[in-house]
């Protein structure tokens, strides 16, 4: 068997109807709303990847510098024989993770992108004999099904993309991540921390331009997928912190009285000069939060790591 393999968990055509339910609901609803996983298309995977290497954007060097710290200290505390990574990506700082757990078996990414997933195993089988790589196309908000692979198993879910989640879909994504675990097993969760405003505002909107880009990917996805016809330059890309939420939320605001059509959804949507369209919250931690969060879900945090800088922190918790 190639140590290779991919998995699609839904049927091509789920995506198309997650698709059309989630604009039709979102772009319905007020304040108009559009959910971040549909950023993700190969476009914008490649876009994430050019925001990771930007000045502003500190969290990927931030946890990078954790985990190549830390590798070592996290593979003796769990021992993994599988890891699991919810959101992978470019699955480029779980090297460090791959190259420190000695009894590792099986890696398994999951994303909703298909183009990262191949990209990411195909490097990974080729660059480390001896792994065996499970990919699986899935969304991490669904209950998921894993491969059955030898335990201890670990999850890991980085890029504090948990901060995407809004409160209420974080707590059942915790649950849903802590039925996967059994005793022995653990969670190697990236959160980003709440700090100095201007600091995180313009880890959301670099001079370069790339982050409005990336945001405005989720209309061009739209456009494509549903015919839609969303002008991208008659948006403007908007980060603001919001300090009773501790989140950054991105927004898109009509630069004029427009209406867009939608034509798979037989829907003509109007916009108000200046109307703002939400796209993604991106919250910030502390770390009493993130032991309470983890903790009603039944996860004992056992070890918090933070960046030099103390900007970002990876958490180990295990399951009772
Ligand atoms: N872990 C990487 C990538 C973070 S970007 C890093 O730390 O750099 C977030 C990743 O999660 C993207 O690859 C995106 O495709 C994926 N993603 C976003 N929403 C998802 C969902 N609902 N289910 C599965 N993957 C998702
Ligand atoms: N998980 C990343 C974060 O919250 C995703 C991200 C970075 C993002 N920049 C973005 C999402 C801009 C939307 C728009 O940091």
């Amino acid at each position: 068997m190639s140590p290779f393999q991919i998995t699609r968990t839904l049927p091509e055509d789920a995506t198309d109807a997650a698709l059309r339910a989630d604009v039709l609901l979102g772009l319905t609803s007020d304040p108009k709303t559009l959910p971040p996983k549909w950023f993700y298309d190969a476009h914008g995977s490649e876009l994430f990847e050019q925001i990771t290497e930007l000045d502003e954007y500190y969290p990927t060097r931030a946890e990078r510098e954790i985990l190549a710290t830390r590798a070592g200290e996290i593979a003796a505390a769990t021992r993994a024989r599988t890891l699991v990574e919810l959101g992978s990506g470019s699955s480029e700082k779980t090297r460090y993770l791959i190259d420190a757990l000695t009894d590792l078996r099986t890696y398994v990414p999951v994303d909703v992108s298909e183009s990262a997933l191949t990209q990411a195993g195909q490097a990974l089988v080729a660059e480390r004999p001896g792994l065996e790589v499970h990919a699986l196309i899935a969304d991490f908000t669904a209950a998921l099904t894993l491969p059955d692979t030898p335990g201890p198993r670990l999850v890991a879910f980085l890029g504090g993309t948990i901060g995407n989640l809004l409160p209420p879909e974080r707590a059942a994504f915790l649950a849903s991540v802590r039925a996967l675990l059994s005793p022995g097993d653990a969670l190697l969760l990236g959160t980003d921390l709440v700090k100095d405003e201007q600091v995180l505002v313009r880890a959301y909107d670099d001079a370069a331009g790339v982050t409005a880009e990336f945001n405005k990917n989720v209309l061009a996805v739209v456009d494509r997928e549903l015919g839609a016809d969303f002008d991208l330059g008659a948006f403007e890309h908007v980060a603001l912190w919001d300090p009773e939420n501790e989140w950054i939320e991105m927004r898109l605001r009509s630069r004029t009285e427009q209406t867009v059509k939608i034509p798979a959804l037989d829907l003509a949507v109007d916009f108000k000069d200046g109307e703002e369209l939400r796209t993604e919250v991106s919250a910030k931690f502390r770390k009493e939060g993130v032991r309470g969060e983890l903790a009603s879900v039944g996860l004992e945090l056992a070890h918090w790591w933070t960046d030099t800088e103390g900007r970002f922190a990876l958490s180990l918790s295990t399951a009772r």
